[in-house]
């Protein structure tokens, strides 16, 4: 059975879209199929996250207005065959027409084993629209105060609106800063929270490589995504070692090296 998952926050820019373009490639690379949707109407750059903004032929506009069937607006991902991005619209949108969106999904998910939405931040009208769309969701938020307390609202929010799953994923984790006891760690915020940690990804310059088409092996946060996919595909929580390589005496250089960056 199709998944719908909604990838939500309170705070804006921790890295919402971030988390569904490369959750949604490691998902299929995994041998998934999967379509991405950006709930983010009129704000949407999902498309520029995955690298294929110049592919897009139709977007939700011209589907919900009938001027092409859904599968026509659909365009394949860089990275991988499996993976597709449903194009958002930067025009208006009528109220009537955003209300066609949920019919447009359920149509889409006879083609797919995972519709990854990505939300707009906040608790507005645009949050409970998207949220009606999904099963299930994943509260994105950084190890930072203010982004700690919106998340809290939002996870407060989607327990009111009766949201089937919810989950965290803990986004540009600094390891070094961890190890030294200088930022929150992701197991201290799974229990302030009182919500299931899913994901650690690292904050990592490199970040935007896997989404936009280039598989980088060696990078951090490519291997954190891999590891949030597959414990999505097999309902495990493994989380990625983020603090393992500041550990110990070599850690302790690392740790003071990266102070001195
Ligand atoms: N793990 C990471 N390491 C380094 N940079 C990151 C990481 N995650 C996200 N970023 C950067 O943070 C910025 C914001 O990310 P993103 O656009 O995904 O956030 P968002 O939650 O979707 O924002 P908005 O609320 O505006 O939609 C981007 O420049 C992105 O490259
Ligand atoms: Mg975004």
């Amino acid at each position: 059975m199709t998944k719908k998952i909604v990838i939500t926050s309170g705070k804006g820019g921790v890295g919402k879209t971030t988390t569904v373009a490369n959750l949604g490639v490691n998902l299929a690379l995994l041998g998934k199929r999967v379509c991405m949707i950006d709930a983010d109407l009129g704000l949407n750059n999902l498309d520029m996250v995955l690298g294929i903004e110049n592919l897009i032929v139709y977007d939700l506009n011209d589907c919900i207005e009938g001027r092409c069937r859904p599968k026509q607006a659909l365009v394949q991902c860089r990275s991988c065959k499996n993976a597709y991005l449903l194009p958002s619209t930067h025009s208006f949108v009528k109220s009537q027409a955003k209300e066609r969106f949920k019919e447009l999904i359920d149509g889409l998910s006879t083609c797919f084993d995972y519709i990854l939405i990505d939300c707009p931040a906040g608790i507005g009208e645009e949050f409970r629209r998207a949220i009606a769309l999904a099963d299930e969701a994943i509260v994105v938020t950084t190890p930072h105060l203010s982004a700690l307390r919106d998340a809290d609202k939002v996870i407060a929010n989607l327990r009111s609106l009766k949201m089937e799953k919810t989950s965290v994923v803990v986004n540009r984790v600094r390891g070094d800063l961890v190890v030294s006891g200088r930022m929150i760690s992701p197991e201290e915020i799974e229990q302030t929270l009182k919500c299931a940690l899913i994901g650690v990804i690292p904050d990592d310059d490199f970040v935007f490589l896997c989404s936009a088409g280039e598989i980088p092996p060696e990078a951090q946060s490519y291997k954190a995504f891999r590891i949030l996919a597959s414990n999505i595909i097999n309902g495990k929580k493994k989380i990625f070692a983020y603090g393992k390589e500041y550990l110990g005496f070599w850690g302790s250089i690392r740790r003071g090296l990266k102070k001195t960056l």
